[in-house]
């Protein structure tokens, strides 16, 4: 079951400067889409609170759209970019699909795991890296791969993960 929590108050969430970066993608689809600008929401609020989304955001957002909420959940709940529960301040995404798989994700995952002392889903003690484990991410010919933030890492060896690890602050 997902947990979805409430942190603060709507108007923290949902400040002046958010308006105004959402606004600049609703401006990109026809007056009658705004809610085609769903996904940048999401993401906006998600990156200003701590790389999660609260139930309270997306009601927020559900309502600065237009939309139901249930549809702003749909959106929230479906994709593995967004995370509806507080993460590390780093979050690593290791793809074990086919590509990956076949190159050799499992190693590199037992690597993560050992370097991190967490299992796939947690966060390790300092709150400093979530790990997880995600459906390919559209970087199959860089296979094995995974992503660090906003960071693609491809071809990925031992030592290149120990590099990648030890870059991290
Ligand atoms: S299978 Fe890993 S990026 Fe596509």
């Amino acid at each position: 079951m997902i947990n979805i929590r409430l942190t603060g108050s709507k108007e923290q969430l949902f400040n002046g400067d958010i308006r105004q970066q959402i606004d600049s993608w609703i401006a990109k689809y026809p007056a009658e889409q705004k809610q085609s600008a769903v996904i940048p929401s999401l993401h906006i609020l998600q990156d200003v609170n701590n790389g999660w989304l609260s139930k309270l955001a997306m009601k927020a957002v559900a309502e600065y759209l237009d939309m139901p909420a249930i549809n702003v959940y749909e959106v929230g709940t479906f994709y593995s970019m967004f995370e509806l529960n507080p993460v590390g301040k780093n979050k690593i995404n290791v793809c074990t699909n086919i590509s990956c798989q076949l190159n050799g994700s499992e190693s590199i995952v037992v690597q993560l795991k050992q370097r991190l002392g967490i299992g796939l889903g947690e966060t390790t003690n300092d709150g400093k890296i979530t790990l997880k484990e995600v459906e390919c991410l559209g970087a199959c010919c860089g296979a094995p791969m995974m992503q660090v933030n906003h960071d693609y890492h491809e071809h990925l060896t031992f030592d290149k993960v120990d590099q990648i690890l030890d870059g991290i602050k």
